[in-house]
């Protein structure tokens, strides 16, 4: 019988933070995510946590579950062992419980402008790509916003500024992207302080990507690419 250790606060009560356990029923093919709401609907309505989709793919059921983060939906409790004890993101303030405000996760998404900026005025119809320049963008697509590498990397804990894995990750995309005209500026950001070299290759980010991305990959990438421009363009000025 699986025995859910679930991490409870709520900030409005005044009172601290704890541990609160359940017992569940033996149930073949249950995942983490049915476990929850098993308790939600059979014993105790106060729980709070996040999901939607179900199947991995919006990402909000992200949290800490038997010592890694990884999404809720898609972890088997037969996997964890009988022991599942969970906890919310990190480096985020608590909502309530597993529930974590994840602005300041999304804000530094924004930071990247995570959308096309044409070199001039955008075509009226298609903005046509090949399929080889279109393939270049295929590990960087599929990130659901989770948030787990961002929780996992412990710099963007001690660092409120830095971009983080997944911000970093999705700015590469726009780099990598034949249609994006805006390389330049969008490197040079990247280079800042709180950009790519701030990150200290602790690979965390890699590990924990439920959808198996490498952020710190992309990362190293990041820094290659910025070296290059800020050398070439250095290179240029100078004849
Ligand atoms: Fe989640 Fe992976 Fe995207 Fe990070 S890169 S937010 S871990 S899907
Ligand atoms: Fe953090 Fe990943 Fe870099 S864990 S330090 S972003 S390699
Ligand atoms: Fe959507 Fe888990 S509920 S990813």
């Amino acid at each position: 019988m699986p025995t859910f250790k679930i991490f409870r606060y709520n900030p409005k009560s005044g009172g601290p933070a704890y541990f609160q356990t359940y017992e569940l029923p033996e149930k073949k093919g249950m995942t983490v995510l049915d476990g929850l709401y098993h308790i939600l609907e059979n014993i105790d309505s106060t729980l709070a946590f996040r999901s939607s989709c179900r199947q991995g793919v919006c990402g909000s059921c992200a949290m800490h579950i038997g010592g890694q983060y990884r999404l809720a939906c898609e972890t088997q409790v037969v996997d964890i062992g009988n022991l599942v004890a969970i906890r919310p993101l990190s480096h985020m303030k608590i909502v309530r419980d597993l529930v974590v405000d994840l602005d300041p996760f999304f804000a530094k998404y924004t930071e990247i402008k995570p959308y096309l900026i044409p070199a001039g005025e955008p075509p009226v119809r298609e903005f046509k790509q090949s399929p080889k320049e279109r393939a270049k963008l295929d590990p960087y697509v599929d990130c659901i916003l989770c948030a787990a590498c961002y929780s996992s990397c412990p710099v963007a804990g001690t660092d409120e500024k830095y971009l983080g894995p997944q911000a970093l990750l999705k700015a590469l995309r726009y780099v990598a992207d034949s249609r994006d005209g805006a390389t330049g500026e969008r490197l040079a950001y990247l280079a800042s302080d709180f950009g790519a070299f701030r990150c200290h290759t602790i690979f965390n980010c890699q590990q924990v990507c439920p959808k198996e991305l490498d952020p710190s990959s992309a990362i190293a990438k990041l820094k290659m690419k910025s070296l290059w421009a800020k050398f070439t363009g250095r290179m240029r000025q100078t004849g």
